[in-house]
């Protein structure tokens, strides 16, 4: 059970290196009656992770998306690059201790995979954790609150 209500949607952005993991992602997202909305790449043609990285970001920060999903080769670059908007708590994550956790006590926006680092099994089972999992609040808002603070700096 996702903890996205009727409405609210998912952003989802990939480059040439997660472009078949993003496929296969958005799939299992509609199985699970999630709203996506997909900010490219739409081939697998050689395209800048960056560019997708703000487009996603922009989508979650505006609140126009609740959550966001990015995918290149190793999810690392997307997350260095989404990490860079005011607002976004990216994670890259191949398991998926990490992938509950990071919704559960840092409220991570982002998702980040690797499409030349995780199998589908496996990032499916990512996928799900990161979208069924709340944040739990209490002491971790305080921390969660003290990351955001930095951006102040
Ligand atoms: C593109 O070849 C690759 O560098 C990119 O997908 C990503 O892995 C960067 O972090």
């Amino acid at each position: 059970m996702s903890i996205f209500q009727k409405g609210e949607i998912l952003a989802i952005g990939c480059d040439h290196g997660g472009y078949e993991l993003k496929q296969k992602i958005m799939e299992h997202l509609k199985e699970k009656e999630i709203e996506v909305k997909d900010f490219g790449t739409y081939s697998s043609a050689s395209v800048d992770y960056p560019d997708i990285a703000l487009k996603v970001s922009k989508s979650v920060v505006s609140g126009e998306a609740k959550l966001g999903i990015l995918i290149c080769g190793t999810g690392i670059g997307m997350s260095l690059a989404a990490n860079k908007v005011h607002g976004i708590r990216a994670a890259a994550c191949s398991e998926t201790f990490s992938a509950k956790y990071t919704r559960l006590h840092n409220d991570a926006n982002i998702l980040c995979l690797g499409g030349r680092v995780v199998g589908d099994g496996v990032a499916m089972e990512i996928v799900d954790l990161f979208v069924d999992t709340p944040f739990e609040g209490g002491r971790h808002q305080r921390r969660v609150d003290a990351v955001m603070d930095i951006e102040k700096l």
